[in-house]
């Protein structure tokens, strides 16, 4: 069998490294089940937004914690912890 050339390993290896990283940056649903589990639960159920958009709940999570939209509870997350609650939200049924 021919070798790979030192060029395909190399691009392969690359490409491994990304791989690696976009799922690194990417959110993480079970870390977004705790939060919500711990945080939110009390007030909501699942079901009330179970399956929407991540983009729309990122957006209104980011307002609750910048404070411009109202919300019973003042949220503090970060970024991070946003997007995995709305990663964890818009995969769930
Ligand atoms: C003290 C009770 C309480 C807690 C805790 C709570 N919420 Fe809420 N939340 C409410 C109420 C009440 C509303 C407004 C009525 C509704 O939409 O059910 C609301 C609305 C929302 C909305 C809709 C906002 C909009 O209009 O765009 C989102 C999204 C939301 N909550 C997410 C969360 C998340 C995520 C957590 C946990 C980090 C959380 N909530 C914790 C009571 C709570």
């Amino acid at each position: 069998m021919k070798m790979k050339s030192p060029a395909t390993a190399l691009a392969s290896g690359i490409a491994l490294g990304m791989l690696i990283s976009a799922t690194a940056l990417a959110a993480d649903a079970v870390a977004g089940k705790k939060i919500y589990d711990s945080s939110c639960a009390d007030c909501h159920e699942l079901k009330d937004h179970a399956g929407k958009p991540a983009a729309e709940l990122t957006k209104s999570l980011k307002s609750i914690v910048a404070r411009q939209k109202k919300h019973k509870k003042q949220l503090r997350l970060d970024d991070e912890q946003i997007a995995n609650v709305a990663e964890y939200l818009a995969t769930a049924k």
